[in-house]
């Protein structure tokens, strides 16, 4: 602090005091120390300003990002009870709530799957054939496989939107969709 002080000080050449220099010098004094140390507090004024929006920017990107994660991440929503649908039977269902209608089939014991219920054609209801193992779209004979949703036969070329399921505690839950183009 004390060397901060000392190197404000102006300090005529001449080395007297200022009430003893010439009136044009203390008219117009120029404080060289005082000129410089404003310089660089200015300087470091600056580079705070810049590290500081730099900051700001990566915190900025950093929010943007988890925000995006957070928006692309798939509810999991509970949509029906085992022992509420028998072997060979369906439920229509929503997934997420505002959607298109879902087609849950249980195929046996263990296996449940779930479609989007709409033809990949021209989004007429496809209806399940367990014993088959198909879905059926009845406008122009469209034919999916039942395990994988990918068409068989008639004019669909994409498979059906798949919802993933888990099942735990007697419960069966969806956990995402995923969209398939072949
Ligand atoms: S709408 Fe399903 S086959 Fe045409």
């Amino acid at each position: 602090m004390i060397e901060q002080e000392n190197e404000q000080l102006t300090m005529p050449p001449d080395g007297r005091p200022p009430e003893k220099q010439p009136r044009w010098r203390q008219d117009f004094p120029i404080d060289w120390p005082q000129d410089e140390y404003i310089s660089r507090r200015e300087f470091v004024k600056f580079l705070l300003l810049t590290s500081a929006a730099f900051t700001a920017g990566q915190f900025w990107f950093l929010a943007q990002n988890l925000l995006r994660q957070r928006a692309d991440r798939q509810p999991v929503q509970e949509i029906a009870r085992v022992e509420d649908i028998p072997i060979g039977g369906t439920l229509i269902f929503k997934y997420p709530e505002d959607s298109p209608a879902r087609l849950l089939v249980r195929v046996d014991e263990e296996i449940f799957v779930a479609y989007e219920q709409q033809c990949t054609h021209l989004t007429c209801p496809v209806i399940p054939e367990v014993e088959a193992g198909e879905l059926h779209c009845p406008c122009h004979e469209g034919v999916f496989d039942l395990f994988t949703g990918r068409p068989l036969a008639g004019p669909p070329r994409r498979p059906l939107a798949r919802i993933t399921l888990d099942l735990r505690d007697g419960r069966v839950f969806a956990t995402g969709i995923e969209e398939r183009t072949r």
